[in-house]
């Protein structure tokens, strides 16, 4: 066999709920993810040993060999797998349209198209589950980008329950922004924002009772965003999106006030930053809308560019070459 290539999803939180930092530095979550049409294509090939090669968006703003997901993922997978299938090098391709660091998972979502990929290229035989549970060793959101259209997680968001949603179809604008933010610097901005320690080392629970800032309330599913996907209506889940780390997001990244605030006016259904940001979401009532707003948004100025996209989608999936 020559090369196998996957195609995978880009990824919105319409919920994102964030826990209190755990003793390991991340943070409880309860998330609705949400997969949409704009994609990465992964090409695995044989090779004497791994590389990875980046072209299209941002190629020149994703990590090289050592830091990459994707080479992660292979080198997750070859772990797994019995001995010899996995042993042989891999070099990936990836096609980015994903912007990188953008709260869309980008990454990760390279990761997981490494992981369908390579499964087919050594015919590994793993199942879902299975590469979910790899895939949850190399980034907390890998296991969504295989499962793909609208579920819940919790944990580190690696949890994941499929949606039981209507085959509604959601039309939502991007507006990428001018710069990025790193996902570690969010949560750390959050905590700042909650009063919590700043030290990893020094777990809450030491702290004496009474003491510090109050309790940050446990991470729980909204009943509203759930009801609202149920009900298939765009308006109540345009009223239904939230995102804990937005606060946080815009903190570090102040025009983004501007930004979601210009959407609404233009008659969003709902507005929200995509993930740990910059990436602005907003949510249209149908794909002629989501046109206008589009137009709109970027004659504003309010961003570098816009896409539109259409969720939910499917997960990571080999396509033909
Ligand atoms: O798992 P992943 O590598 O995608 O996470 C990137 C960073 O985001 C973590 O190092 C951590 O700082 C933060 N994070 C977190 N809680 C989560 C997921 C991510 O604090 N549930």
């Amino acid at each position: 066999m020559t090369g196998v290539t996957a195609r995978v999803p880009a990824k919105l939180n319409l919920q994102l709920a964030v826990g209190p930092r755990r003793a390991d530095g991340y943070h409880d979550l309860v998330t609705v993810f949400h997969a949409v049409s704009l994609f990465d294509e992964v090409t695995v090939e044989p090779a004497r040993r791994d590389g990875v090669r980046i072209t299209g968006e941002d190629a020149d703003r994703v990590p090289g060999d050592r830091d990459n997901l994707a080479l992660r993922a292979v080198a997750a997978l070859r772990g797994a797998v019995p001995d010899g299938t996995g042993a042989r090098g891999v070099r990936v391709t990836i096609s980015k349209r994903i912007p990188v660091a953008a709260g869309l998972a980008g990454g990760s979502a390279d990761a997981a198209a490494a992981l369908v990929a390579c499964n087919e290229l050594w015919s590994s035989g793993l199942s879902q589950q299975q590469l979910c549970e790899v895939g949850a060793t190399v980034g907390s959101d890998v296991a969504f980008a295989l499962l793909g259209g609208t579920a819940v997680g919790r944990g580190r968001g690696e949890r994941l329950t499929p949606a039981l949603a209507p085959a509604t179809q959601y039309h939502w604008v991007l507006a990428f922004a001018d710069g990025q933010l790193a996902t570690p610097d969010v949560y750390a901005a959050l905590d700042r924002l909650r009063g919590e320690p700043g030290d990893v080392q020094s777990p809450r629970a030491g702290a004496p009772r009474g003491v510090g800032p109050p309790e940050i309330t446990l991470p729980a599913l909204d009943a509203a965003l759930m009801s609202a996907l149920r009900s298939g209506d765009a308006t109540l889940v345009g009223r239904a999106l939230s995102n804990d780390l937005q606060p946080a997001a815009v903190s570090l990244f102040p025009p983004l006030r501007k930004t979601l605030a210009a959407g609404l006016e233009l008659g969003a259904l709902g507005a929200l930053v995509s993930g740990s940001g910059p990436t602005c979401v907003f949510l249209a009532s149908n794909a002629d809308r989501a046109l206008e707003l589009a137009v709109s948004l970027s004659g504003a100025g309010v961003c570098r560019s816009v896409a539109r996209v259409t969720g939910p989608v499917p997960g990571a999936v080999v396509v033909s070459p």
